[in-house]
Formats: structure tokens, C-alpha cells, sequence
């Protein structure tokens, strides 16, 4: 298949996502379900505005673009915070579809024109932003009050239970980590260049902490024993009151898109805070692991001395392979991807949740900023903490051992969960 076939292929696969997302009645659309999430409508003109910016206007704001410049600034993201954009003069859910389809036809008559030879990457980086949106809009979705609009989600393989609370042993040595693009085109510009890094031993855990270990966490008093929780993290577990996962209920249930339900013993924990994450890791006599040693465990292959393209090898993602692409609404049970582990045998390290990690984000040495200046540049320091792996929500395409996600350690609103770390 060519360049151009795929990402027409990736363009199309985005968009009937996003317009399923967004198939509600104009009244949901407009309105903004929590201080931390766009409404719907918001990100649904966003896109189209981000498409026309880089694909139309070659990233040039000052070139004249479909929307009068007063409307396009509505959808800057560095210029209205996310809490204040429900009361901002918006396109309407019509007039968006319409700017989206608008914009998207021309795309298409453009990318027909893309030289053989040219991998497209602005395209695949304009569909990347589109399934990361679909992402943020679950989360919008999950954090709506009311009856439920999405059904339970698709079904999914069952789970090992045992594989709870075990661990790998990855021997320490060298290996190589982020991407160039002569092997990835479509990898974003904190994941270059590729480079050896040394890693001393570790363990790390075979899959995700899980529910039932982390209901020990909180019978154990883990919430109230200052013991396990770092300055920062135990001032804001007073301060937001923290006292068990986001979405869990006092009566051991939880609420999952509206719908309330038993809480999976065996699934992976999700909607907790890298203070969270990191209490539990002390609790239960581990750490937290960092961003080199999640990649290290994640691609490397000690026998080849190379990376994998995939924790289990070159082969596309597949539902026998990982939890993607977002049908399920939830994480699977651990253990449900024997077929999914890395070289060294951790499990689940694509899909699912999110992994929280140590590392702040930082550039890797050589960073060169892509077209789209401002998706990592501005986040580089000691604010945020790195994420690995995707979600389930998180569409396959898009998704590589290398792509670092950021968010600032009290959220948990994400779909973020818990991988444990050793030294040795
Ligand atoms: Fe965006």
C-alpha cells in the first residue's frame, strides 16, 4: 500500500471515529461536562481548524484559512484553558461538521497529489492529533453525569489473575532509545532522535497493578499513612480529599460512562494520580519505573540487540495482541495478551492504561522541533510526568514503544494506571 492509500485509509478511520463520538444531540455537544474537559463541539471545530492549519496553510496562521481569524482564535488551545471554552462564542455542532467536511475534502484532493516518494508525515501527524482528541472526548464522556450515553463496551479476552504482583527481571546494559524517522516516519519529535542509553538492572512488573490490589492498598489505610506519600503528593492527597481511585463509589462500586457496576478485581487500576501511583509503589515496596527503563522493557530484544518494532515483534496490532482503538470503553484483565509480551516477557505494555513514570519531560538529546512547534516544546521541564504505553483508548495506528505522553501528576481524570518497578 502506498503512503498515500494509508494515511487516506488513517484519515478516513480517524474521522468515522470521531463523528461516532461526537453522533449526540446538539444540546450534549455544546455543553461542557467538567471544568477539566472541552465541550464536545470544541474539539470537534478543533480538529478541522488543526487539519486546514497544517495540511491547508502549511502551519502559516497568517495565511487566510476558511474561518474569519476572530473564529479560528476560539480553537487555540494556548489561548483559551479548557474551563472557559464553554462559554466562548463557538461554531455550532452544524456549522462544525460542515467546516470539518469542508476542510476534509480538500485534504483528501491534496494528499492525491503527495509525491510517491514523500511518507506524508504531516498528514500522519494531523491524525494523530484527530485520535488524541477522540481520546480527550472519552474522557469528557466518562466525566458526564447522567444516564449512560455509550453502551458497556465490546468484550474482551479473559485474564491470568496469578500474573498479579509478578515481576521481570531486565539485566542492566546498554540499548537504544527513541526512534529516527528513517525507521519510523510517522514517530513525533520528543520521540527522536534514537540513541544508546545505559540502563542498570531492574525488575519491573509482568503486567499493571490491578483493582484488587490496590482495594489492599486502601484497606491497609494506604490513603491515610503520610508514610508511603512524598511531600507534594501527600499535600495534595489533604487537599483534594483523595481517598480511593477517581470513579470508584463508597459502596464498592463504580461509575464507568454512566453506567454503575461491581469493580474487576483483575483489571488494571485506572484514574489515579502519579502521587497515587507512587504512594501505592512505596506501600507495596517498589517504585515506580522510569520512562528508559518502561521503553527498554517495552522494545528491546537482548537476543537480536535491536529494537522491536512492537513489544511482541513487527506485526500490526491486533485484538489478540493488545487492548486499542477504544471500543472497549475499559482495560482488559491482566494477563489477557500472552501473545502480546515483550522480548523479556512484560505483558500489556501497549494498551490498556497509561503508565505513569518518574521522568519529567525532557527533550532527547539532538530534539528538533517538527512543523507543529508548539506539541512538545512548551511542556519541557519539571511540571509534568511522563506517561507510556496508550490506553485503551488510544487508536493503534498512532501508538509505538516510543510515544511519550505528559500530564501534571494530580490528574487522573486520564486513563492512567500503574506498572511497578524494582532495583535489584
Ligand atoms: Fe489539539
Amino acid at each position: 500500500m502506498s503512503a498515500r492509500e494509508t494515511l487516506a485509509r488513517e484519515l478516513t478511520a480517524a474521522r468515522a471515529r470521531t463523528l461516532r463520538l461526537v453522533d449526540l444531540d446538539d444540546a450534549e455537544l455544546v455543553r461542557q461536562y467538567h471544568p477539566l474537559m472541552s465541550p464536545l463541539v470544541w474539539d470537534l471545530a478543533h480538529i478541522g481548524q488543526q487539519e486546514e492549519l497544517w495540511l491547508l496553510r502549511d502551519g502559516d496562521p497568517d495565511r487566510p484559512g476558511l474561518l474569519a481569524p476572530e473564529v479560528e482564535r476560539l480553537y487555540d488551545a494556548f489561548v483559551h484553558p479548557r474551563k472557559v471554552r464553554g462559554q466562548l462564542p463557538l461554531l455550532s455542532p452544524t456549522e462544525a461538521r460542515a467546516f470539518c467536511r469542508t476542510v476534509r475534502d480538500r485534504v483528501l484532493d491534496r494528499l492525491d497529489r503527495l509525491p510517491d516518494d514523500d511518507p506524508g508525515f504531516t498528514y500522519a501527524m494531523v491524525v494523530s492529533h484527530e485520535q488524541q482528541h477522540d481520546e480527550t472526548m472519552l474522557q469528557a464522556l466518562n466525566l458526564r453525569e447522567g444516564p449512560p450515553l455509550l453502551d458497556r463496551g465490546a468484550p474482551l479476552p479473559p485474564g491470568r489473575p496469578e500474573l498479579a504482583g509478578q515481576s521481570v527481571l531486565i539485566p542492566g546494559g546498554e540499548f537504544v532509545l527513541g526512534v529516527d524517522a528513517a525507521d519510523e516516519p510517522y514517530s513525533l519529535d520528543n520521540e527522536r532522535p534514537a540513541h544508546v542509553v545505559d540502563v542498570p538492572a531492574f525488575r519491573i512488573g509482568r503486567v499493571p497493578v490491578t483493582n484488587a490490589e490496590w482495594q489492599r492498598f486502601i484497606d491497609d489505610g494506604g490513603y491515610d499513612n503520610p508514610r508511603w506519600w512524598s511531600e507534594p503528593g501527600w499535600a495534595h492527597r489533604q487537599e483534594a480529599g483523595l481517598c480511593r481511585p477517581m470513579f470508584w463509589n463508597p459502596d464498592g462500586t463504580r461509575t464507568r460512562f454512566g453506567h454503575v457496576e461491581q469493580i474487576p478485581p483483575d483489571e488494571p487500576v485506572q484514574h489515579v494520580t502519579y502521587y497515587e501511583a507512587e504512594a501505592y509503589a512505596a506501600w507495596a515496596g517498589a517504585r515506580l519505573p522510569t520512562e528508559l527503563e518502561w521503553e527498554k522493557a517495552c522494545a528491546w530484544d537482548p537476543e537480536t540487540g535491536a529494537r522491536r518494532r512492537y513489544p511482541w515483534g513487527s506485526a500490526d496490532p491486533s485484538p489478540a495482541l493488545a487492548n486499542l482503538g477504544g471500543d472497549a470503553l475499559r482495560p482488559a484483565p491482566v494477563g489477557a495478551y500472552p501473545a502480546g509480551a515483550s522480548a523479556y516477557g512484560v505483558e500489556q505494555m501497549l494498551g490498556d492504561v497509561w503508565e505513569w513514570t518518574t521522568s519529567p519531560l525532557r527533550p532527547w538529546p539532538g530534539f528538533t522541533p517538527m512543523i507543529y512547534e508548539r506539541y512538545s516544546q512548551p511542556f519541557f521541564g519539571d511540571d509534568y510526568k511522563v506517561l507510556r504505553g496508550g490506553s485503551w483508548a488510544v487508536a493503534p495506528s498512532i501508538l509505538r514503544p516510543s510515544f511519550r505522553n505528559w500530564d501534571f501528576p494530580i490528574r487522573r481524570q486520564i486513563f492512567a494506571g500503574v506498572r511497578l518497578a524494582w532495583d535489584v
